[in-house]
């Protein structure tokens, strides 16, 4: 499946991605990885490698539905087919979302449908839950909201902070993506509702 990966930022998960795509057998190509912000460090490290990489950058733009038709003439031309958006920090409008419904995946620093939105670790470590984790989901167009695809659950330990807290969720994000990608690539995965049913679980 041809999938383009959407960034703003580091871009350790589209790394991850990138990384299990070479595998021979892996159901996902990467043709592309587009950021809205030019200077994402993800960018350089998919240039470096001499990935497809472009940058829209959301600021050359006068409307939100000016931006999305650009990146929706990129990924036209890469003909991708699957979106995955990894720390891709721009809220799409319905129609885009719509235009890519089913097809394009997001993943969450936490245990959805808990701790939606952004400062999640603080508002995690706030709230004394003792288990958190992280989420790939489809995408609808509310923030954080979607069928569920996988999910893997991280122990908050005492003396935990936000920054201790997000490395020991950041790298279980980089083994639950790369699996989770592969489920919906391979379709091995049904909608019913807005409940996904797995054929072969992945946690
Ligand atoms: C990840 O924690 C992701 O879940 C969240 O933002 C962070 C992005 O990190 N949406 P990276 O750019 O993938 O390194």
């Amino acid at each position: 499946i041809r999938t383009a990966i959407l960034i703003s930022g580091r871009g350790s998960n589209m790394q991850a991605l990138v990384e299990a795509a070479q595998a021979e057998d892996y159901p996902a190509e990467i043709v592309l990885i587009a950021s809205n912000r030019p200077d994402a460090p993800g960018l350089e490290w998919a240039n470096a490698r001499g990935l497809p990489t472009l940058a829209v950058d959301h600021k050359n733009y006068a409307t939100r539905e000016a931006f999305e038709d650009a990146m929706q003439t990129a990924l036209e031309a890469a003909r991708t087919e699957l979106v995955a958006l990894a720390g891709f920090m721009r809220l799409m409008s319905p129609a885009f979302v719509e235009r890519w419904r089913d097809r394009m995946i997001n993943i969450h620093p936490s245990l959805l449908p808990s701790f939606k939105g952004l400062h999640t670790h603080e508002r995690v470590l706030a709230a004394g839950v003792k288990i958190t984790g992280c989420t790939v989901h489809f995408v609808r167009a509310e923030m954080d909201e979607g069928p569920i695809i996988g999910q893997a659950a991280v122990p908050v330990l005492s003396g935990d902070d936000p920054a201790t807290l997000a490395a020991r969720v950041l790298a279980a994000e980089h083994r639950l993506y790369p699996a989770a990608l592969k489920l919906v690539a391979s379709g091995r995965i049904r909608r019913e509702g807005e409940k996904i049913v797995i054929s072969q679980d992945i946690n």
